[in-house]
């Protein structure tokens, strides 16, 4: 015979394995992750391959190649004409940077030897110039390291 307050701590138990289950279930049916991916280019072959600049992609879509070093972006400002979608792709060629957008979702690690690439859905209101950071201790001169990203609509 099983005491009642056993019986209450195992469908407590039993409730929360439920509840746990359910949402990595959930998660992986409906495609939540995490908003990066990195793609591996190793350092000897990033030069030719890998150019810093804007991809005008038409439709309100751009590509963004930022090449992250110590200290600072390059380029060190981008200007984008009403942007719908805008992807990211960022390469360091020396040390472990950060790469966030100041206000938005956007924060992402850059490690050297992979492309860091994001997938930024700027919302209508966003507009002005908004700072890029690095959030990632990288050196003496790491509170300098920003660029800026200019959005007109
Ligand atoms: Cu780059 Cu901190």
């Amino acid at each position: 015979m099983v005491d009642r307050r056993e019986k209450v701590w195992l469908v407590s138990v039993l409730i929360v394995l439920v509840i746990l289950l359910g949402s990595i279930a959930y998660a992986l049916r409906t495609g939540y992750g995490v908003a990066s991916e990195a793609i591996v280019l190793p350092p000897e072959k990033a030069p030719g391959l890998f150019q810093p600049g804007v991809k005008d992609l038409g439709g309100g879509r751009y590509q963004v190649d930022i090449i992250a070093y110590q200290w600072g972006f390059r380029p060190s400002k981008v200007e984008l004409y009403n942007p719908k979608e805008v992807v990211i792709r960022i390469y360091s060629i020396d040390v472990i940077h950060g790469f966030q957008i100041v206000g938005t979702n956007v924060n992402a690690m850059v490690l050297p030897g992979y492309i860091t690439t994001i997938v930024w859905k700027p919302h209508q209101s966003v507009n002005g110039t908004m700072l890029a950071i690095c959030n990632e201790y990288c050196g003496i001169a790491h509170s300098a390291m920003y660029m800026e990203i200019v959005i007109r609509r």
